[in-house]
């Protein structure tokens, strides 16, 4: 059996892609199945953590026990997050792939195609920074971020490690196609302001609970 050492603590995770409407039929979004969220939900819950899975539209069934939010866009998932927090968490996990752009204004109807132009130009405007936002209201005790990178992966998460105001980042090399995305195996770094571990190249649901291991050992040198 595994150890109940998460009881009493709350866990929030975001999960799966944003969508963001553009009219009534049409929206804009990220590659992302949630399958890397699903698996940290189910391996905190595994160990006693009370879960909260804020998530964007996937194909994933919630794992047993866990708290499902569904959400579309990522203003929603602000706000569903904040909701889960309003007592501060023990430990935040963004990893959803936010839209960073959303229409500055949704079309109230479906958009026509006209005929005298091939051309068409939306106008966008940045989404909030979901975990920087977070981040930055302290809204849990330990926040965790991911970094999807096709280049420069080290380097790129450190940065946004700071920007974001994160305690860890885990940085996952996307330009490979064995790895990352829909695929079921997953490789990643963790970081944080001065150290670094890269747990072994595997299923994400076995590195999912590398990574709570992770999370509890970094939580456990904080206090
Ligand atoms: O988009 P970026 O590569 O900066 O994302 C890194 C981290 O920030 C991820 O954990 C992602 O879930 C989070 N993020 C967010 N809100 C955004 C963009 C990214 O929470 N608008």
């Amino acid at each position: 059996p595994t150890k109940q050492d998460l009881l009493g603590q709350h866990w929030v995770i975001t999960a799966g892609p944003t969508m963001e409407a553009i009219d009534p039929v049409r929206f804009i979004s990220n590659h992302s199945s949630g399958k890397m969220g699903y698996a940290l939900a189910a391996a905190a819950q595994a160990r006693g953590a009370k879960v909260t899975l804020v998530s964007g539209p996937t194909q994933l069934d919630a794992p047993q026990g866990v708290q499902r939010i569904a959400i579309k866009s990522a203003g929603d998932m602000l706000a569903a997050c904040r909701d889960a927090m309003s007592k501060p968490a023990d430990v935040f996990i963004g990893a959803a792939a936010v839209a960073d752009f959303r229409m500055k204004e949704v079309a109230s109807q479906k958009m026509k195609k006209t005929g005298d132009s091939d051309e068409m130009q939306l106008t966008l405007v940045k989404n909030p920074d979901v975990i920087a936002t977070l981040s930055q209201e302290k809204a849990a005790k330990c926040m965790v971020g991911f970094a999807a990178e096709t280049q420069d992966v080290i380097a790129y998460a450190k940065s946004k490690l700071e920007r974001k105001g994160l305690d860890l980042i885990i940085a996952n090399d996307v330009s490979r196609s064995d790895i990352g995305f829909n695929n079921d195996d997953n490789q990643v770094t963790v970081l944080s302001k001065d150290q670094q571990w890269t747990p072994p190249k595997g299923a994400k649901s076995a590195l999912a609970k590398e990574l709570v291991e992770l999370i509890i050992q970094y939580q456990s040198t904080q206090s």
